[in-house]
């Protein structure tokens, strides 16, 4: 408006100008004002929303985890076992070079000699198909530098295996005697060159598969590892499932988790933990979807299969160990199960004859739809029902307290999958009106899929809705508003899946102003866990994550201290208006939640421009506040990353702030404060 009346004036007027000087003036400052309004405008729409002043009830499980068995967080990750490969069920369909004996090797020191073969019949159990039959034909003489004859296999683990000194390492394997006679086996833990760190002998003397355990300690420690098991009678033996764990798993669980990277996890003090997936749930094709029965049970009686993300999944990190971990970190359990349909990309669509969405077929929806039921009686039926006794013969008698499922990972939306979810969706609500049931949007954060997704959505009344965005942080600034004009009677949000792409300060601080939003939505936004999680050195499917490790080490990205940051001060009410800024600087963002559990007030400050920009802070609303507040700042160069060389080039900076009814905060370039205030 004052553009075109200027424009008018100026048109009609300009010779009218006495001082010529004024004139040029006044143009400056509305060519500046224009300039300024375009680059507003073009970063982030400003809706009218109503103040919600003073308090407004939101989510008190905002933020939480995704956890995805992608870039190995899994097996060679999270999950503690250190033998690769140790159920001989490795095939060429998951790599073309994998084998059975992939990660073995066959060993015949001191010019011993055998066979060794894989075989199928009789297995251990029908669901593990595959073990070896070593044929130790002669024992040679023992070498002179290593000590050692006999016949045998090795294996060096995910990569190798890392001993630490003065822990105690748990061993176990099934056999079978094969000959008439029984076969004793030499189990070491052995450095390069053969140095022995630690030794124990068993005897395989039964004709039926039986399991041997061992425990060793060894007094050094060694990061090339390798478990050596020799055989040093002659005679015909079969082995399988050989495991190797370190007893201190997180929380000394049995069949558990690698304690540092599970701990670093734990320290987020997430609401939530998302589970199995990604993409892995719906699998690559119908027989790759993730079926949670296949992964309960003894760790020998598992389904292994193919991971979408071409590996392998043993499923030793199954349903049991995913809900065990929720409850030792104080998470609500939100596992994800697919709708009865595959990954849109099954086959793979980028190549000619990817076969697309796979659909079951309508016979076998009833088995399916008991399947979800069941999960549901696993988790928190009694220990008189069917499931339940299974949970509690797993060790868990008590229930799992169960309150969500997600039903499909961002599907296409198509027929197929709207009339399998529906089917799924009303069974599930007629049975359990207690369970809240997720569904899915596609992969992005508009087009098609997104569209047909709410619509969906919206028309069968499913309470809360999952969408999945990776992008720039420049869409997380210009859009930071996005949840402020959703329809509050239209399906909740789960935003379970998003990242902007990087693991720059840059990336992470978009973030955490997108964050900002979301705790201002927190009534609409229920839950919201960024992807993914975690990711192996050098074994990785997916660029930008959370968490970087190797078998030693654990690189937390600034993205991880964003997503801490928010999640240890979560609250549970919003206030507006607390935090005044420049509302036409959408790289300035600010939020104020408060925990009614404990008082607190949590202020986050964020600025994600190049310059300290200032903010100002009026505390009135809250009575009785202490002055002496904790203050966390993370700030740096924007192009800064963490490596697992350099873990720490971005940390949070504890320290202590004054705090007062009115102050001002001056927010570093390229930052977030986190202000915990206490109340009295
Ligand atoms: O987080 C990685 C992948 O991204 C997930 O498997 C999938 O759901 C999404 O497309």
């Amino acid at each position: 408006m004052i553009f075109f009346a200027y424009l008018k004036l100026n048109l009609q007027n300009m010779r009218n100008f006495k001082n010529k000087r004024i004139y040029y003036l006044v143009s400056l400052i509305l060519i500046l004002s224009l300039c300024n309004i375009a680059v507003l405008n073009v970063q982030a729409q400003i809706p009218k929303h109503k103040s919600t002043n003073p308090a407004k009830k939101i989510s008190p499980h905002l933020f939480g985890l995704f956890f995805e068995d992608i870039n190995y967080a899994a097996d060679g990750g999270l999950y503690a076992e250190m033998v690769q490969n140790r159920s001989f069920e490795y095939n060429p369909t998951e790599r073309r070079e994998w084998l059975p004996l992939s990660y073995w090797e066959y060993l015949s020191p001191g010019f011993s000699y055998g066979r060794i073969s894989v075989e199928t019949a009789a297995p251990l159990h029908l669901n593990n198909p595959h073990y070896i039959v070593l044929d130790v034909e002669h024992v040679g003489h023992e070498e002179k530098h290593t000590g050692e004859s006999g016949v045998g296999i090795e294996n060096l683990g995910f990569d190798n295996m890392i001993i630490k000194a003065g822990e105690n390492y748990n061993f176990s394997i099934f056999a079978r005697q094969l000959s008439e006679t029984p076969i004793s086996l030499t189990i070491s833990l052995q450095a390069p060159r053969g140095k022995v760190l630690a030794e124990d002998k068993i005897t395989i003397d039964s004709k039926n598969w039986k399991q041997y355990n061992n425990s060793f300690t060894t007094t050094e420690s060694n990061d090339s590892t390798a478990l050596v098991i020799l055989a040093t009678t002659e005679g015909k033996f079969a082995l399988d499932v050989v495991s190797l764990f370190p007893e201190k798993t997180f929380k000394n669980r049995p069949n558990g988790l690698r304690a540092d990277l599970a701990q670093v996890l734990a320290d987020m003090k997430p609401a939530f933990v998302r589970f199995p997936g990604g993409c892995l749930v719906h699998g690559d094709g119908l027989g790759n979807m993730y079926r949670w029965k296949n992964t309960i049970g003894p760790i020998e009686q598992r389904v292994e299969q193919r991971n979408i993300w071409g590996y392998h999944q043993t499923g030793g990190l199954g349903y049991y160990e995913y809900f065990q971990f929720c409850e030792d970190i104080g998470a609500k359990p939100l596992p994800v199960l697919p709708a009865a349909v595959s990954c849109q990309n099954s086959g793979g669509t980028w190549r000619i004859g990817g076969t697309g969405q796979k659909a079951l077929p309508m016979e076998e929806m009833d088995e399916y739809i008991q399947e979800v039921l069941d999960l549901i009686e696993w988790a928190n039926g009694s220990v008189n029902s069917t499931w339940g006794a299974k949970r509690a013969a797993a060790g868990h008698p008590t229930p799992f307290n169960l309150e969500f499922v997600g039903i499909g990972n961002e599907d296409k939306i198509t027929p197929e999958f709207q009339e399998r979810f529906k089917m799924i969706y009303n069974a599930v609500k007629a049975k359990h009106p207690e369970i809240t049931i997720i569904g899915t949007s596609g992969p992005f954060h508009s087009g098609e899929d997104y569209e047909k997704g709410w619509q969906f959505a919206t028309d069968i009344e499913v309470p809360m809705v999952d969408e999945h965005y990776y992008t720039q942080p420049e869409w997380l600034i210009s859009n930071q508003y996005r949840y402020d004009t959703y329809d509050r009677n239209k399906a909740q949000v789960y935003l379970g899946e998003y990242a902007s792409w990087g693991n720059k300060l840059k990336n992470a601080i978009a973030e955490a102003l997108y964050m900002t939003a979301l705790e201002r939505n927190g009534d609409v936004v229920q839950m919201a866990s960024y992807a993914p999680l975690l990711a192996k050195n050098n074994f990785t499917q997916w660029k930008t994550d959370m968490i970087f490790f190797d078998n030693n080490n654990i690189c937390l990205t600034p993205n991880y201290y964003v997503q801490q940051l928010f999640s240890l001060h979560q609250g549970d009410y919003y206030y507006d208006n607390i935090i005044q800024k420049d509302v036409r600087d959408s790289t300035l963002a600010a939020s104020c939640v408060q925990d009614s559990k404990t008082g607190n007030i949590m202020l986050k400050l964020v600025n994600v421009g190049n310059t300290a920009k200032a903010m100002k802070i009026n505390l009135s609303p809250f009575k009785k506040f202490i002055p002496a507040a904790e203050q966390i700042i993370l700030a740096g160069d924007a192009a800064v990353e963490n490596t697992l060389e350099n873990p720490k080039n971005i940390i949070p900076i504890k320290s202590s702030i004054n705090v007062s009814k009115n102050f001002e905060y001056s927010a570093p370039a390229m930052s977030l404060t986190v202000i915990r205030i206490k109340t009295k």
